[in-house]
């Protein structure tokens, strides 16, 4: 017998080399008044490294989840300027963005390492939200597919229990550009890599990411395997990250 989805979305926000701790500080005080305790819907904010531990208290006692936005894979050791699952657990974190097409892109980060990344999260109990997504040259070349499912299989290898992990979806050419990828084309997307990820395929939350707006959240959040978001400029103010959290609730 096949499993019976049951999914519940999240909603994260990528807040990027954004807001002082002060910033965040007020941002999360918004959050909390709007969208804590939602039923139906996980809410994560992802914040600045500096900011992690104060965030940390200002969510305390709140349904809000805390991402921090890369991590290395050791724990201790002679990695100047490296943080590590040890230390993002040990001040509240919840979730670590891991291979993020900025990493990828400006900092060099390879499938290898994304992949010791995303291990490393999990050994701590942590959930890595592990991102995938094609260039415009790829996907002009018909590449997307490929490029997509090769960067799963090699993000996830060695994970026994793949729905642990949550995959975001996120076309780069989509990203801070304003442009989005049509809800039936990043649908197919989201459904080829659903089919790669065998028996607990139904259970593992896809989220999508690349210019998600008040505007544009609904009808993608509504497409059948499209479990959430990954939100970048619209997480930065709580009046265009409130109405995409409300767009993922149940019939929202
Ligand atoms: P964007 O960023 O919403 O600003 O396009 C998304 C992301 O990079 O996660």
């Amino acid at each position: 017998m096949s499993e019976m989805p049951s999914r519940t979305p999240i909603v994260a926000g990528n807040w990027k080399l954004n807001l002082t701790v002060g910033e965040a500080l007020a941002l999360v005080k918004a959050l909390r008044a709007e969208a804590d305790g939602l039923e139906g819907v996980e809410v994560v904010v992802g914040p600045v490294a500096t900011a992690l531990h104060p965030v940390a208290g200002a969510l305390e006692g709140s349904s809000i989840g805390l991402a921090a936005q890369n991590t290395h894979w050791e724990d201790r050791g002679a990695f100047t300027g490296e943080l590590s699952p040890e230390l993002l657990k040990d001040v509240g974190c919840t979730h670590v963005i891991v291979g993020h097409s900025e990493r990828r892109q400006l900092f060099g980060e390879t499938d290898e390492g994304v992949n010791r990344k995303v291990r490393a999260v999990l050994a701590k109990g942590l959930t890595p939200i592990l991102c995938v997504g094609e260039t415009l040259a790829q996907r002009e070349a018909g590449e997307t597919l490929e490029v997509v499912l090769g960067q799963v299989e090699a993000g996830l290898e060695g994970v026994e229990d793949a729905s642990a992990v949550v995959l975001a979806y996120e076309p780069v050419w989509a990203i801070g550009t304003g442009k989005t990828a049509k809800p039936e084309d990043a649908q197919e997307v989201h459904a080829a890599i659903r089919g790669k990820l065998g028996q607990v395929a139904p259970r593992v939350r896809i989220l999508y990411g690349g210019s998600v707006k008040p505007a544009n959240a609904a009808e993608l959040l509504a497409q059948e395997d499209i479990d959430g978001a990954l939100v970048g400029g619209a997480s930065l103010r709580a009046d265009t990250f409130v109405p995409i959290i409300r767009a993922a609730l149940p019939g929202g």
